[in-house]
């Protein structure tokens, strides 16, 4: 009786493991999120000015942060470095621009990390370009979460954020597809629509957690697709557009200083909660209807991959699979217009030490060079530590031991950032990370 067997097992694992302590690393993490200090040289750079300019506004404007002293060192919180942004880039002198919020009437940057393998670092990927931006260009973000794991919620999520219960909101909620029972083929209302979005401990960066019922959604979809004629692979672009309609950006950075030149708290505070400037989509490893729409959703989509010759046969399929779905689409709605930004293909995990890798990164490029990134993410020994207890390595406090790979993963990331931004903002001044690493290996 095969059957009995399995519900048997079913039964007793859903026993033993309501009993389990799940939490326990996770407790302490979500407890201690975002606790990591930047020194004043990280925060200049960060900041894109040098530590003698730095420190003399800091002695001149009054709302600077005092920040922590610990003996000559003086160290500031992600919340804080936005803020000392906020105060240098709202200032009439600032000869260029510091808060790169997007302007009245822009509308806003949604940025999909997706891929039909698992485990190619989409989620630390999606969670580090979040971060990124968030500490060098003052961009609020809206971390969407479309895995059912919520992997990158787990890299957000503080103790106050009610991650894997049964009644916290998640992408379905979002989409108005949470209950297959109640399919409507209406776009949630936009005081709902914002209702989702949780709040995160890194500033003016908030998170639509993953969860259990991502899955329901794909039923729902499928409901709606037999109940009427619809476009249900634009349920999410819909869902994203009311809501950043009704939630636009209003502030500019002239407008959180008075007249008389004071800073205005409460009109940064405002400012900093009133939107988002881009949205970042973590996908899971499938495409099924509910990823799908993370995909029509975007204007740039991110395909992390590793590049061993099995995984990049999952490449293959991926994107013959999309390429299958946007034919069906085009049938439906001749004139739709989908990612009018820039795409790529960003190598994962790449092992430098053998050839392998970095020969089929090259002949990749070489077959397509606008497709495919010069820079990748290497292999690294200081995130297997820092993702045991899911932080990124912009959050990670590495153990003297490990604090060199820690900072060559850092620049790493750095570089891979650099890059993406370079692709997706091509507005924005870019630092200079990506070329020195492409300098350094492609000579
Ligand atoms: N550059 C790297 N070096 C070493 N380990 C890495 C690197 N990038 C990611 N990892 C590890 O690989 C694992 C998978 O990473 P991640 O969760 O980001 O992948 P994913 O593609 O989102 O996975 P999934 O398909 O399950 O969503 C994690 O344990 C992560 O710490
Ligand atoms: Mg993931």
């Amino acid at each position: 009786m095969a059957y009995g067997q399995f519900e048997q097992f079913i039964r007793n694992m859903s026993r033993v493991m309501g009993a389990v302590n799940t939490k326990l690393q996770r407790d302490l993490t979500l407890r201690t999120r975002v606790a990591r200090r930047f020194s004043m040289v990280e925060t200049a750079q960060f900041l894109g000015v040098d530590t003698t300019y730095l420190t003399r506004i800091s002695g001149e404007e009054p709302s600077f942060p005092a920040g922590e002293r610990r003996g000559r060192e003086r160290t500031f919180s992600p919340s804080e470095i936005m803020l000392i942004r906020a105060l240098i880039g709202s200032n009439k002198a600032a000869r260029k621009p510091y808060l790169h919020w997007r302007r009245p009437g822009e509308p806003v940057k949604v940025v999909t990390f997706g891929a039909q393998k698992g485990g190619t670092g989409k989620s630390l990927t999606a969670a580090h370009f979040a971060q990124y931006i968030n500490l060098n260009y003052g961009l609020r973000v809206g971390v969407i979460d479309a895995d059912p794991q919520a992997t990158v919620s787990l890299y957000f999520a503080d103790e106050k954020l009610p991650l894997f219960q049964h009644d916290t909101p998640t992408l379905a909620d979002f989409m108005g597809v949470d209950d297959p029972a109640t399919v409507s083929l209406e776009t949630p209302d936009p005081e709902t629509l914002n209702s989702v979005w949780q709040p995160t401990p890194w500033p003016g960066v908030r998170l639509i957690p993953g969860g259990a019922n991502i899955q329901n959604g794909d039923i729902s979809l499928f409901f709606m697709s037999q109940k009427a004629k619809v476009p249900v692979y634009g349920v999410l672009r819909n869902a994203i557009r009311a809501w950043d309609a009704a939630y636009p950006p209003v502030t500019t950075v002239e407008n959180i200083r008075g007249d008389n030149g004071e800073f205005d708290h409460a009109a940064y505070a405002r400012a900093l909660d009133e939107t988002v400037d881009v949205i970042v989509i973590d996908q899971q490893p499938s495409l099924t209807l509910m990823q799908l729409n993370g995909l029509i959703a975007a204007d740039s989509v991110v395909i992390p991959q590793t590049m061993k010759g099995f995984d990049l046969a999952t490449l293959a399929t991926y994107v013959s699979n999309i390429g299958e779905y946007l034919e069906f689409i085009m049938g439906f709605e001749s004139d739709i217009e989908i990612g009018g930004g820039r795409h790529m293909v960003l190598p994962t995990i790449v092992q430098e030490q053998n050839d392998q890798d970095t020969d089929q990164i090259l002949d990749l490029y070489r077959k397509a060079p606008r497709e495919v990134m010069q820079v990748w993410y290497s292999r690294s020994d200081a995130i297997a530590n820092a993702a045991e207890e899911y932080k990124s390595i912009y959050e990670y406090l590495p153990p003297k031991t490990r604090r060199a790979s820690a900072r060559a993963f850092m620049a790493n990331a750095n570089a891979v950032n650099d890059a993406l931004v370079e692709r997706i903002m091509p507005d924005l001044p870019t630092r200079g990370y990506a070329e020195t690493f492409i300098r350094e290996r492609w000579n």
